[in-house]
């Protein structure tokens, strides 16, 4: 456990004894570009690979790591983790966050599942080989979406996993494979289960991001199916130092969700009243694969690091707007 610890005021630098060389892979993502910025703002060294894959928009992703590249301490790599060579990548590195992946619950029906199967699992087969000739402390990215629908209860990590999407299953199956190379080969990786990130950059394709873009351009707000479906929202930062503090942490796995749940509907009613807009709200269909509710029990987290959530909804979308318009207002400038 390294870094940002519980009492610590965030994104402190830590001391020079402490300072490591850090690689990020899927590190100009959503979360993983944050991830970035905490590090080297800490005082770390960082490699980050990212293949600029186009699940989304690739200029988006150049966009989030864009400052990043400013810092010599940060060299970013552009490869495929499936097939880059590895070693040198790892040469001198003390820790490894692996948040490479496809994430999304929607396209990973049908013809998507192979790419599915190669960002999710292949890519990491492929790392935890080269880890498990120097097995270098490591966290790699998991979902809440591996366990499937839930009771009305918070989960813990022990409960049964039945993902209801290709995505989740993909998630769930490299978090066996992960767990193979932790029993046969001592690779040592600790997953995260992480509960529907929001804030600042949050992928374009995610609700959050989709609702602000509608209210801010007055377009129809589309909501998939009675809005009443909930989500045990995280705040990016808060995810980010749970993956900083888990490091080194002493179980296999860890829940990181926010810790208040609330609806869609909720969250809407909270972005109308940030942006002063009420839209037009349009429900759609439910979409496939995704389930009614999610809700983290992180005792486990909590008690074995010491990390806690500290943003709540409302802050947390605050921050998301304001990093959406000051996006805009850049892109009009650059034009
Ligand atoms: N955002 C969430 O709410 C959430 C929730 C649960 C789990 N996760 C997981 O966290 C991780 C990060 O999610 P995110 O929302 O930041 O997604 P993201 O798509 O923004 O980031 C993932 C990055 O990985 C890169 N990538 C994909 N395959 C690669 C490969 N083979 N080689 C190199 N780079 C590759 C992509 O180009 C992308 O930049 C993912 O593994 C995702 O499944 C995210």
């Amino acid at each position: 456990m390294l870094g940002l610890q519980h009492g610590q005021p965030e994104h402190a630098p830590v001391p020079a004894r402490d300072r490591r060389r850090a690689l990020v892979t899927g590190a100009a993502g959503f979360i993983g570009s944050r991830l970035v910025e905490v590090l080297l703002g800490t005082g770390h060294e960082v490699v980050g690979l990212d293949n600029f894959s186009t699940y989304y928009e690739p200029s988006v992703k150049r966009a989030n790591i864009a400052a990043s590249l400013d810092d010599p301490r940060f060299s970013m790599v552009t490869d495929d983790l499936a097939t880059v060579a590895l070693d040198p990548l790892l040469d001198g590195v003390q820790m490894v966050f692996h948040l490479a992946g496809q994430p999304g619950v929607r396209s990973s029906w049908g013809a998507g599942f192979s790419t599915y199967v190669r960002q999710n699992l292949v890519a990491t087969q492929r790392l935890l080989e080269a880890l498990a000739c120097r097995p270098i402390p490591t966290v790699a990215a998991s979902t809440s979406a591996v366990y499937g629908e839930n009771d009305g209860r918070p989960l813990t990590e022990d409960a049964p996993l039945r993902p209801v999407s290709p995505y989740g299953m993909t998630k769930a199956a490299a978090e066996q494979l992960i767990d193979v190379y932790r029993r046969d080969r001592g690779v040592p990786v600790v997953c995260l289960r992480y509960f529907t990130v929001f804030g600042p950059r949050q992928r374009p394709d995610m609700a959050f991001q989709r609702f602000v873009d509608a209210l801010e351009c007055e377009r129809p707000l589309h909501i998939f199916g009675s809005g009443h479906q909930s989500r045990d929202f995280t705040y990016v930062d808060d995810a980010v130092a749970a993956t900083i503090a888990a490091l080194g942490a002493p179980s296999p796995v860890y829940n990181v969700g926010g810790g208040a749940p609330a609806s869609v509907n909720e969250a809407v009613a909270l972005l109308q009243q940030l942006s002063g807009k009420q839209g037009r709200v349009v429900h759609d269909e439910s979409a496939r694969g995704e389930v009614y509710r999610t809700w983290a029990d992180t005792t486990r987290l909590r008690s074995d690091v010491g990390w806690q959530p500290r943003t709540s909804l409302a802050d947390g979308l605050a921050a998301q707007v304001a990093e959406y318009r000051r996006q805009r207002d850049f892109d009009k400038v650059a034009i």
